[in-house]
C-alpha cells in the first residue's frame, strides 16, 4: 500500500476554505477572492447537485489550485472523482473500506473522526492525519488540546465551527497542521 500524501498538502495550506456551490454562477467570484488572498487549495463538498459540475470546471481553469472534495461518503463518489483526478479526499467519517480504495489509487485523503475511540481506530489503521469533525462542538481547541498529550502521533485539521475569531487559536496548537472552514464562503456570500 502507498502511502497518503496528505500531510504535504496540508502542511502547504493552514487554511482550507469548505465550499458548497447551489450554482456555477457562484465559482468564479470565490475563485479570484481565494486567489487574491493567497488561497491556493479548495475543497469541494459535495452537497449539492452542481458538486461535480464544479470540480471538473475548477480542475480545468484553475489549475494551479490544490481542488479537494468533501463531504465523500462511498465509493461511487470517489470513482467519478478519480475520473477527473482529484487532488485528495475528505470525509466526514472513518470508513475503512473507502480508505483502502483511496490508498490503491494513491489518492492522499483526510478521515473524519469526533471521538477517542475513532481516534484509537484510526490509529490502528496508520492513519495519522485526520479531519476533526464537528469541531467546535466536540470540545474544539481545549479537547484538541488534551488530544495532543493522548494521542502524540495524530495531527488534526479541524473543521465545524471554526472561524475568522477562532481559526488562529487553533493554528498555534502543536497537533494542528491546518483548520478548513466555510467562513470565507460565507463572506462573499454575504457582500
Ligand atoms: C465541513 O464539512 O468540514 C464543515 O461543514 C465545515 O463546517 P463550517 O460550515 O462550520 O465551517
Amino acid at each position: 500500500m502507498k502511502k497518503n500524501k496528505i500531510k504535504f498538502i496540508l502542511q502547504n495550506n493552514p487554511l482550507i476554505p469548505v465550499v458548497k456551490f447551489n450554482s456555477m454562477d457562484e465559482i468564479d467570484i470565490l475563485m479570484s477572492y481565494l486567489a487574491k488572498h493567497k488561497i491556493n487549495i479548495i475543497e469541494v463538498t459535495l452537497r449539492t447537485d452542481v458538486s461535480f459540475k464544479a470540480i471538473s470546471y475548477i480542475k480545468k481553469k484553475y489549475d494551479k489550485f490544490v481542488i479537494g472534495a468533501g463531504s465523500v461518503i462511498d465509493k461511487n463518489q470517489i470513482l467519478k472523482l478519480m475520473n477527473i483526478n482529484i487532488d485528495f479526499i475528505v470525509m466526514p467519517g472513518f470508513d475503512l473500506k473507502l480508505i483502502e480504495i483511496l490508498k490503491i489509487n494513491s489518492i492522499p485523503f483526510l478521515p473524519g473522526v469526533m471521538t477517542p475511540s475513532e481516534i484509537l481506530y484510526a490509529i490502528q489503521n496508520e492513519c495519522y492525519y485526520l479531519k476533526f469533525f464537528p469541531a467546535n462542538i466536540s470540545g474544539g481547541y481545549k479537547i484538541l488540546k488534551d488530544y495532543g498529550d493522548i494521542f502524540s502521533k495524530v495531527i488534526f485539521c479541524p473543521t465545524g465551527g471554526i472561524n475568522e475569531e477562532n481559526y488562529k487559536k487553533f493554528l498555534q496548537l502543536k497537533n494542528v497542521i491546518s483548520v478548513g472552514g466555510s467562513w470565507l464562503q460565507k463572506k462573499i456570500n454575504s457582500h
